[in-house]
């Protein structure tokens, strides 16, 4: 053959060649960018769960956020209770007038009610009327009285105010005789240094005292029939600072502070069974149980403060009022006709009025509150004093 057609054969090899290079570099190209959309598609998927990781994390640290502005509340409330009690010893409006009591017929109105708010320092006690006329330091004698109940839950057995658990001291039980508290020698069986709650069941014979602060104790309860102290059924759920209250004459407990679950369950003599679930989750409120039945749930916080007075009756949640002032941790009791709630946020004495058939009428503010979580205790105008 000659030069000139081996050149073309030469070239037509050589571009043959080069198109099969061509061929496999677009076949690899092609490849490269199946890979690539499929890293993309991967990429987007895992920024998706990235997103919903953060807004976890952002629900979370608001979370936290809360609870540390409950704790600096706290604090802001000891440094002014610290600084009112050695100042002075505050009585900010006092009556000395119309102080004759005699405990006339059941409904007792406002201006015959007295109650003696005790602090978790015990020294720093006062008696409020319940008209909110009056606010007078009154002197309760504790073995410290600086912090004595911290955190501590209360209730009435056999007629005397007890109290249980606290920061300090986790499984105290003391009882108030006269105008002072003396701890007895029975503790309770499981430490309850704070979120516990404490109500008084079978007419005022004995005290339920449950849950607490972490793991398993959040479920826990025991009775105290004023001289020991026996564990008894453990709820199903969690209900730390979910409170204790009477609904359809049993203990019952709704919601739980860091678990934020809905549920409200109540105790029976075969054991705790579910009540229908709060429309909110819940936590940090007061539970009150009405004579007829129906059991409310005042103040309390879903994230934040709220101001819903809720209703648990025949088998349904209902909101049917409002406070003035959004609160939760606070303190509750039921005198009369009317739920005196003392707030730990705003700091107002909230009293929540009821008629004769206890239906709701209205709420007024009564005065202020120096304390979070005081104990309470219905007593008489000169008690202490
Ligand atoms: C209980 O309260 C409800 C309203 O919450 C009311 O309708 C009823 O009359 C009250 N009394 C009794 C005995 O049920
Ligand atoms: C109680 O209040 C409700 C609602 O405000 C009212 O319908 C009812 O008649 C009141 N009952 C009495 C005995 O005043």
């Amino acid at each position: 053959m000659n030069f000139v057609i081996f050149g073309i054969i030469l070239i037509e090899f050589c571009s043959a060649r080069r198109c099969e290079r061509e061929k496999r570099r677009i076949k690899e190209l092609l490849r490269k960018n199946g890979e690539l959309r499929i890293e993309r598609d991967q990429l987007k998927h895992e920024k998706g769960r990235f997103w919903n990781e953060y807004f976890g994390e952002i629900d979370e640290l608001i979370a936290q956020k809360n609870e540390l502005e409950k704790d600096i509340e706290k604090l802001n409330t000891k440094l002014e209770d610290a600084i009112k009690t050695t100042s002075t010893s505050a009585s900010s409006f006092s009556t000395t007038d119309s102080t004759s009591l005699t405990t006339t017929s059941p409904p007792i109105t406002p201006s015959d009610v007295f109650i003696l708010v005790i602090p978790y320092s015990a020294d720093a006690s006062y008696l409020q009327s319940g008209d909110g006329s009056s606010q007078i330091s009154a002197t309760i004698n504790a073995p410290s009285n600086n912090e004595y109940a911290d955190y501590a839950a209360h209730a009435i057995v056999n007629g005397k105010l007890h109290i249980f658990g606290e920061q300090a001291d986790n499984k105290k039980i003391a009882r108030l005789d006269d105008c002072t508290f003396n701890v007895l020698t029975v503790r309770l069986n499981e430490e309850r240094r704070s979120g516990h709650a404490a109500l008084s069941i079978e007419n005022g014979k004995k005290a339920l005292i449950c849950f607490g602060y972490s793991g398993d104790i959040r479920k826990t309860c025991e009775i105290f029939d004023g001289s020991t102290t026996v564990s008894t059924f453990s709820a199903d759920w969690t209900h730390y600072r979910g409170g204790l209250g009477l609904y359809k004459n049993q203990p019952a407990s709704v919601g739980c502070h860091d678990e934020h679950h809905q549920k409200a369950e109540t105790l029976s003599a075969s054991g705790w069974t579910a009540l229908p679930d709060h429309p909110r989750r819940i936590s940090d409120h007061s539970l009150v149980g009405l004579e007829n039945q129906s059991m409310l749930l005042i103040g309390g916080a879903d994230y934040a403060a709220q101001t819903g007075i809720w209703q648990l009756k025949d088998g349904n949640w209902n909101q049917i009022g409002e406070l003035l002032k959004a609160e939760f941790h606070g303190s509750a009791i039921y005198i009369g006709r009317s739920i005196y709630y003392f707030g730990s946020v705003s700091k107002a004495i909230q009293r929540l009025d009821f008629n004769e058939t206890e239906e709701f009428q209205n709420v007024e503010e009564i005065g202020n509150t120096r304390v979070y979580l005081p104990v309470l205790f219905q007593t008489v105008s000169n008690y202490c004093i």
